[in-house]
């Protein structure tokens, strides 16, 4: 059956198996050789050169899900997007992204990228007439994440993918937080897309990864360096990774629909300010969203209402767990002033609009009434408290 006439759970489940021939095992037997045999000297395989056999089958599945040619497996986020940037910037070349960004993606390149000689512009928002304004003759790369982190807001596809052709730019996208579920950027033009794939394609707070899917060509480039960086993924870790994303499409579709139902339920609470989730009506990227995701996600962010102190509330929830990372089965919260945006200045993050009591939810596939309940109760706990104290 072609590959691009199944289902997302069935490419989830079977797409990139390594095949058992000896034992027919009903899962890719696990090969952790790092010295394999060759006739050929061009055919050589080693575990740095992204060529193991559970490493090459891996690729298949993720190149499949994201509607790809084909993809490399790295051993972080980070790997991936720090190779794929370095594969197509170099000295005097210039890159324009929005500042609403994975917060290590921002330090990577504010610390790193004056070293290598290469510029860069950080743009305020999402808006693609911004980044046109921001082009220079020597730019050659455009960098979005679409839905943001930590504000979810949502960048035009299409357009910013128009907007690289037209200028002969490479177009790149985090599309972690979105996942290969709800959105297949290059459908919409764009040629590189990266995960962390530490986030959804794990899914259980237990793996380290990154991943990269693009053309054929696009995806030799960042192998040609990435075999020198030397970022890959431990063969067990691999296996790991795939045994993960069998269940990926269940679970992303159970988080979209507690998702959505948690930024109903906490847009309408008398004590939440406000409530960032573009599946909901009031978002101001609402129809965009909905024009280019096939879900709205797992991820939203909130506000308490002034006086309500966020990190108490935190502490205050039971089943919901104040933890660094995202987008695994438990439901989980963090802080993106304390976490990944501690290391932004305190006027750059006004400037995108994060606030000191903002709070972001990665939601889980727990039951919608229990999740719900763990932050009515914490809510009522942290208004108790300012009722003692006033
Ligand atoms: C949106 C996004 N991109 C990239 C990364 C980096 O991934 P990793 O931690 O796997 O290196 C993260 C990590 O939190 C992330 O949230």
């Amino acid at each position: 059956m072609a590959k691009d006439k199944l289902g997302i759970n069935t490419v989830c489940t079977h797409v990139g198996e390594v095949a058992d021939d000896k034992f027919k095992g009903a899962v890719s037997p696990l090969y952790m050789a790092t010295a394999y045999a060759f006739e050929d000297i061009d055919e050589k395989r080693y575990p740095r050169y992204f060529n193991t056999p559970n490493q090459q089958a891996l690729c298949k599945k993720l190149a499949a899900l994201e509607h790809a040619e084909a993809a490399l497996i790295f051993s972080s986020g980070m790997a991936a997007i720090s190779t794929s940037l370095l594969a197509f910037l170099q000295k005097g070349d210039h890159i324009v992204l929005q500042n609403t960004l994975y917060g290590g993606t921002t330090n990577f390149i504010n610390e790193e990228f004056n070293k290598f000689g290469i510029e860069y512009t950080f743009i305020n928002g999402s808006q693609v007439e911004d980044f046109e304004k921001a082009l220079q003759p020597n730019t050659k790369v455009i960098y979005i994440e679409t839905p943001s982190n930590p504000l979810l807001t949502i960048t035009d596809l299409s357009r910013i993918a128009k907007l690289a052709k037209k200028h002969n730019l490479v177009s790149m996208i985090d599309n972690t937080f979105a996942s290969p579920v709800n959105q297949n950027p290059i459908d919409f033009g764009i040629d590189i897309v990266m995960h962390s794939a530490t986030k959804y394609l794990g899914g259980h707070s237990d793996i380290l990864a990154g991943a990269v899917a693009a053309s054929e060509e696009n995806i030799d480039r960042i192998f040609q360096l990435g075999k020198n960086l030397g970022g890959t993924l431990s063969d067990y870790t691999v296996w790991l990774l795939e045994r993960s994303i069998k269940t990926l499409g269940i679970r992303v579709k159970t988080q979209n629909k507690n998702a959505k139902k948690i930024a109903k339920y906490l847009s309408k609470h008398k004590d939440i300010a406000q409530v960032y989730y573009p599946g909901l009506k009031s978002h101001p990227d609402y129809e965009l969203a909905k024009s280019q995701m096939n879900g709205f996600g797992g991820m939203l962010s909130f506000e308490l209402k002034e006086g309500l102190d966020a990190l108490e509330f935190q502490k205050s929830l039971r089943l919901i767990k104040s933890v660094m990372s995202l987008a695994g089965v438990e439901s989980t919260i963090m802080s993106p002033v304390l976490t990944s945006h501690a290391l932004i200045s305190e006027e750059e993050r006004k400037e995108q609009g994060i606030k000191d009591g903002l709070l972001r939810l990665s939601v889980g596939i727990e039951d919608t009434k229990d999740i719900v309940e763990d932050i009515e109760k914490a809510l009522e706990k942290v208004k108790s408290q300012v009722e003692v104290l006033s």
